[in-house]
């Protein structure tokens, strides 16, 4: 038996790409994934509860009937991310800011706040891992929201672990490098074919790949890792 048979995980942004592939990883593991996202999934063999991460009624209301169908939640990705417009600083579009901003930093936290009210409560513990990016850890060229994002998100992350490690809640980020997800697909192909230059591996990760590790930190056996920020698939060190 796994030691996630059973438990129950919520994925915000899981009904595509790296999303949709933990929510598979998980039911591989015994463990019941709810996808927590704007979009259904193409996939109708995976639960799913429409959820704005931007909206903290929303958030509420996917608590609620996640809670009311299973009894519990014991883990939780909050992965939904979206790609930003590259620009220079100069020429940084406010508007566009805002919404990544909303999204890949707020939508975690705001996510992280109703979930963990929902682990205190039942008092037995839980997962939580927050998605990163290699672009939170080193500075990508015409990168601002989304970097800014996903550096606050690692270290948001580690400020919750210290938080919550006495209470037997985890936290922890991943940092992947580029991954070959339809969120690549919004990008201009100049701009994929020059990551794929950045990759030691040669080429993208395939979402699985990160699945795997997210589905590891969320497990029993990863018990004592509590505050990491894993860069996964070789990610770059440096532009
Ligand atoms: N693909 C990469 O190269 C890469 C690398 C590092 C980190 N990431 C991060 O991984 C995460 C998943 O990205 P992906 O590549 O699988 O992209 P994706 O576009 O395939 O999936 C993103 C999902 O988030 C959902 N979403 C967007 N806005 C939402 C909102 N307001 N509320 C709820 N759901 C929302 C989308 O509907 C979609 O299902 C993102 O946070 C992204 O920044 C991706």
């Amino acid at each position: 038996m796994s030691a996630l048979t059973s438990k129950v995980a919520v994925i915000t942004g899981g009904s595509s790409g790296i999303g949709l592939a933990t929510a598979w990883a998980f039911i591989a593991e015994g463990a019941f994934a709810i996808s927590a996202d704007i979009n259904a999934p193409e996939d109708d063999q995976i639960d799913f509860v429409k959820t704005d991460v931007t909206d903290p009624d929303s958030l509420k209301h996917m608590v609620d009937t996640v809670v009311a169908k299973y009894g519990h939640i014991d883990a939780l990705v909050a992965n939904a991310g979206v790609a930003e417009e590259k620009a220079d600083v100069a020429d940084l579009d406010e508007a566009n800011w805002q919404k990544v901003i909303d999204i890949n930093l707020t939508g975690v936290v705001f996510t992280n706040k109703y979930v963990v009210q929902q682990m205190a409560k039942q008092d037995t513990g839980g997962s939580v891992v927050n998605m990163s990016s290699i672009l939170g850890v080193v500075g990508g060229p015409k990168s601002q929201a989304y970097s800014a994002a996903k550096a606050g998100v690692a270290n948001f992350t580690k400020s919750q672990a210290v938080t919550y490690a006495s209470r037997n809640i985890r936290f922890n980020a991943v940092a992947p490098g580029y991954v070959n997800t339809p969120l690549l697909k919004t990008l201009p192909k100049a701009t994929t074919d020059a990551m794929v230059g950045k990759m030691p591996i040669g080429r993208l990760a395939e979402p699985e790949e990160i699945a795997n590790v997210i589905v590891f930190l969320s497990s029993a056996k990863a018990s004592f890792v509590t505050g990491a920020i894993v860069s996964v698939d070789g990610g770059y060190t440096a532009q």
